[in-house]
């Protein structure tokens, strides 16, 4: 994407990004349906879970028949056709397990399925964007966004622990929100000098940091860790690094070679990235790497909002330079805030991946009740790595513990 054009006079704002002032990087009003010409790819995608259970997803995908991407014209269509053939790809993959994957995804699902991540900007695959992000709607219009009035669009094997883990990753986003929205404030108050207005706007961030983490807490209420581990996570699982593809896939149609692309992760969600560019936060070679890896499977507006928001003076050298301590204490509290919600999320980690692993390593030679032998069935080329594909633990404690680096060196 080109990038986005900015005067440098005019104040620095989201508009220019594909945010929205309610809903921030969620796409709002996702549509339903795509026109009745696509009906042969909405009647299957409607359908992954129970075609991958009964085994058949893979020989409707082969009928399915060669549809143009030419006649989806709006960003919405464009976004709602990438979230139904990803799914569509991920269960034809991943279908009969990590013992029995395919080397080639057909062309009537291949070829569209490029157009429109050519289209997008997003890869062939499925993401954050569109697992979260586009893939929501309400049950009742007028109703609250919240867990009992959303509903998934389209859905992956795992049944409720699927709608859980999607639905409670959209209100994370949501809690963003008034985060997001005061970044402009934080940029602007740093070029005009502006100590009040900056302080105030980071004491706003470091709220909605906090609203963050207690949208996470939700995970365990709507997730089963048994049914993460050993059903779902599998169908989140990419072809780049993971031995269970060694050559990647081929995309017939586009091209002969294969291609390698990491999984789904919320390390795709633009949030996290945004705040570490804002506050300082630097990452060392490896995990940074990874998380800069990770901007090229969002929406390309929103890897340009943290780029940009890359190239702003720096707010830590003002908050130092003015010496206020209001404005330092925003500071450091937005540092705790981001510091707690990456402790948080490493907690998750560990309750929905490092037990279960150990569990499932310990009862794979014994005998089991349901939950166990879900658990003792995971795919084994997981166990140590996330679905995008890296050591977990060790990078996620790496980048908790750079966090860190950014508190200002003498607090009160
Ligand atoms: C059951 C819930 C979750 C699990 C099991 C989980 C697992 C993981 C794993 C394994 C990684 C390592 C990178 C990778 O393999 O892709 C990761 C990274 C990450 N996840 Fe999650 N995650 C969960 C929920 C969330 C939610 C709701 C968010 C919030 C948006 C989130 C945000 C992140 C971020 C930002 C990273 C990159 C590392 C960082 O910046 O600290 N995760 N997650």
């Amino acid at each position: 994407m080109a990038a986005v054009e900015t005067d440098s006079k005019a104040p620095f704002s989201l508009d220019s990004y594909h945010v929205s002032e309610e809903l921030g990087f969620i796409l709002p009003e996702p549509l339903k349906d795509l026109p009745p010409y696509y009906k042969p790819w909405m009647d299957i995608a409607l359908r992954v879970p129970e075609l991958v259970q009964s085994h058949e997803l893979r020989s409707h995908i082969n009928q399915m028949p060669m549809l143009s991407s030419k006649f989806l014209q709006k960003h919405r269509e464009l976004r709602l056709a990438h979230l139904a053939l990803s799914a569509m790809t991920m269960g034809y993959v991943w279908q009969e397990g990590e013992n029995d994957t395919v080397e080639t995804l057909p062309c009537n699902l291949a070829v569209p399925f490029w157009e429109v991540s050519q289209r997008l900007g997003l890869p062939p695959i499925f993401t954050h964007a569109d697992g979260v992000l586009a893939n929501w709607r309400k049950r009742d219009p007028e109703g609250p966004f919240d867990m009992e009035n959303l509903e998934l669009l389209v859905s992956l094997p795992g049944g409720d622990s699927v709608r859980g883990f999607f639905l409670v990753t959209l209100l994370v986003e949501l809690a963003a929100v008034p985060a997001l929205r005061s970044i402009p404030t934080v940029v602007n108050g740093v070029g005009c000098g502006d100590t009040e207005a900056v302080a105030r706007a980071l004491e706003n961030i470091s709220q909605s940091m906090e609203d963050m983490t207690d949208a996470l807490k939700l995970m365990q209420v709507h997730v089963e860790p048994a049914v993460f581990y050993g059903i779902m996570r599998i169908y989140l699982s990419g072809w780049k690094d993971n031995p269970s593809m060694p050559k990647g896939l081929v995309y017939e149609g586009v091209q002969t070679e294969a291609m390698e692309y990491s999984g789904g992760s919320a390390a795709q969600s633009s949030l996290l990235h945004c705040f570490d560019e804002l506050l300082g936060v630097k990452h060392e070679e490896k995990s940074g790497a990874f998380l800069t890896r990770m901007r090229n499977y969002m929406p390309p507006a929103h890897k340009q909002l943290i780029q940009d928001i890359s190239l702003q003076p720096s707010l830590r050298s003002f908050v130092q330079q003015q010496a206020d301590e209001r404005l330092s204490q925003a500071f450091q509290l937005c540092v705790t805030r981001l510091l707690t919600l990456r402790s948080y999320h490493i907690n998750v980690v560990s309750r929905f991946i490092t037990v279960p692993a150990a569990r499932a390593r310990q009862l794979r030679d014994q005998s089991r009740d349901l939950e166990e032998e879900m658990i003792s069935r995971a795919p084994t080329a997981l166990e140590e790595r996330g679905t995008g594909g890296s050591g977990i633990m060790t990078f996620l404690k790496t980048v908790r513990d750079q966090t860190k680096d950014a508190f200002l060196p003498e607090t009160n």
